[in-house]
C-alpha cells in the first residue's frame, strides 16, 4: 500500500505535533505491559513507537485483520514490540491472537472493539486463568456496546464518547475519508447518485453530510425513533430501508450493528447498486450469503462484483471497514488528536488506573484536555 513507508512514517510523525507533545508529557512506562488490540495502519506507527520509547512492553493485535498493514507490524517489532497480527489472517490465527495476547500476561489493555477483555471474561467464565490487569482503554462505539452488557474486573476509561473522538474523527473524518476511497475506488464520483446512509450516529452523520458535500442525493435510514427525528430535522429524508434499497445507487452502513443488508435488500436492489460499510464489523452485510449464492468477480481492486439473479452488486472491500481497507482513514492532522489523547489515556491508566473500581468509565477530562 505503501510507495515508500519510511518515509511516509517520517511524514505522519512531522504532522502530529500533538502526538508528540502528548509522548512527552507521559511518565516513564518501564515494567508497564501495554496489549493493544487496534487498527494497524501506518498513522498508528507513531503512537506504538513513541510508547515503546517510554520503556513501554507492548504487545499488538488487530480488532480488525482487514485494516492491518504489514509493514507496520514489522516496523513495530523491529522496535521491541511483540505482535501476533498480520493481513487477512484466518479466524482461527486471530482467536488464537488474543489469547496470545492475554498468555503474554499484560497490565494494562489498550483495545478498540473490546476483544482481549472479551475473550478474558469469557476464560474467566470457564475457569482459564486470567492476567491481573490493571486498567484499559476503550476506543470504539462497538467496543462500548460490548462492555455495557459486562461486568469488567478491572476499570476501562471509555473514550469513544469524548467530543474530540467522536465529535471529530467519527463526524468529521469517517464519512470524508470513506467517499475519499470510493473515487480513488472505484474512479468514479457521487453527481447523480442516491446515497443511503444507515444509521445516524456520529458517523452516519458524517458520512451523509460528506455524500451530499460531493453531489450525491442522501437519504437516512435509522431504527431509533430518536436519531430518525435528528436526521429529519437535519434535513435529510428519513427512509425504510426494505422500499430505499430499491432505488439505491450506493448503499453505506455505519452502525455497528450485525445483519442490517441481508438478501431480501440484495433482491430488491437494482442492477449495479454498490454497498459499502463503515461500521466495526463487516457482518453487518451478509456477505456470505453473496459468497455462496452469486457468481464472483473483481473488476476493480476491492471492488468484488456479485452477478444474482440477472444483476450486479457490488460490494466494496469485502463489507469490512472500507475507508480504513481500501485507504488510508483519517487525515494526519485529525488523527493526531486521536492519537494524542490515545496518549494521554495510557498515561491516565498507567499513574491513576489502579485507583479506580471495576467498571466502565468515561476518560475524565484531566486526563485528555492537555493534550489538545
Ligand atoms: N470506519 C471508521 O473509521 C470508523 C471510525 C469510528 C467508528 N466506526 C464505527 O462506526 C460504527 C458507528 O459508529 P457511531 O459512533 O455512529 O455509533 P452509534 O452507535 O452512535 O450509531 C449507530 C446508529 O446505527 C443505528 N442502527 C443500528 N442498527 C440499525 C439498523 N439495522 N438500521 C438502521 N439503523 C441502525 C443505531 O440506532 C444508531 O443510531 C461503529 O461500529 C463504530 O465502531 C468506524
Amino acid at each position: 500500500m505503501y510507495q515508500n513507508f519510511q518515509a511516509e512514517l517520517s511524514w505522519a510523525t512531522l504532522h502530529m505535533p500533538r502526538t508528540r507533545k502528548a509522548l512527552e508529557a507521559l511518565p516513564d512506562l518501564g515494567g508497564v505491559k501495554l496489549a493493544c488490540n487496534m487498527h494497524l495502519d501506518l498513522k498508528m506507527a507513531p503512537l506504538v513507537e513513541g510508547l515503546l520509547e517510554r520503556g513501554c512492553n507492548i504487545f499488538l493485535t488487530t480488532c480488525n485483520p482487514t485494516t492491518v498493514q504489514n509493514e507496520v507490524v514489522d516496523y513495530l517489532v523491529s522496535k521491541g514490540a511483540e505482535a501476533h497480527a498480520w493481513r487477512d489472517m484466518s479466524d482461527e490465527a486471530w482467536s488464537d491472537s488474543f489469547d496470545k495476547a492475554l498468555a503474554w500476561e499484560p497490565t494494562h489493555l489498550c483495545e478498540m472493539g473490546a476483544d482481549l477483555t472479551t475473550r478474558l471474561h469469557q476464560n474467566l467464565a470457564q475457569g482459564v486463568p486470567v492476567p491481573d490487569i490493571v486498567a484499559g482503554l476503550e476506543a470504539t462505539g462497538s467496543g462500548i456496546n460490548r462492555l455495557n452488557g459486562m461486568a469488567p474486573r478491572y476499570p476501562i476509561f471509555n473514550w469513544d464518547d469524548l467530543p474530540v473522538k467522536e465529535g471529530l474523527h467519527n463526524r468529521h473524518m469517517v464519512g470524508l475519508s470513506a467517499w475519499q476511497t470510493f473515487f480513488q475506488t472505484t474512479h468514479l464520483t457521487l453527481h447523480e447518485k442516491v446515497v443511503v446512509v444507515i444509521g445516524y450516529g456520529l458517523v452516519g452523520q458524517g458520512v451523509a453530510a460528506s455524500a451530499k458535500a460531493f453531489g450525491a442525493q442522501v437519504q437516512v435510514a435509522e431504527v431509533d425513533p430518536a436519531r430518525a427525528l435528528q436526521a429529519k430535522y437535519d434535513g435529510w429524508p428519513v427512509v425504510e430501508l426494505a422500499e430505499a434499497v430499491k432505488t439505491a445507487d450506493v448503499v453505506a452502513t455505519a452502525t455497528g450493528a450485525y445483519g442490517v443488508i441481508g438478501v431480501q435488500h440484495f433482491d430488491a436492489m437494482k442492477d449495479g447498486t454498490f454497498i459499502l460499510n463503515v461500521g466495526h464489523v463487516a457482518q453487518e452485510i451478509d456477505v456470505p450469503y453473496l459468497k455462496q449464492n452469486a457468481v464472483e468477480s473483481l473488476p476493480m481492486p476491492y471492488v468484488n462484483a456479485y452477478q444474482i439473479n440477472g444483476k450486479t452488486i457490488f460490494l466494496l472491500a469485502d463489507g469490512s471497514m472500507f475507508n480504513l481497507t481500501a485507504g488510508y482513514g483519517d487525515s494526519i492532522n485529525a488523527f493526531d488528536v486521536t492519537l494524542a489523547v490515545m496518549a494521554a489515556g495510557v498515561g491516565h491508566i498507567v499513574e491513576h488506573g489502579s485507583q479506580s473500581k471495576s467498571g466502565l468509565y468515561l476518560l475524565p477530562e484531566n486526563a485528555w484536555k492537555q493534550a489538545l
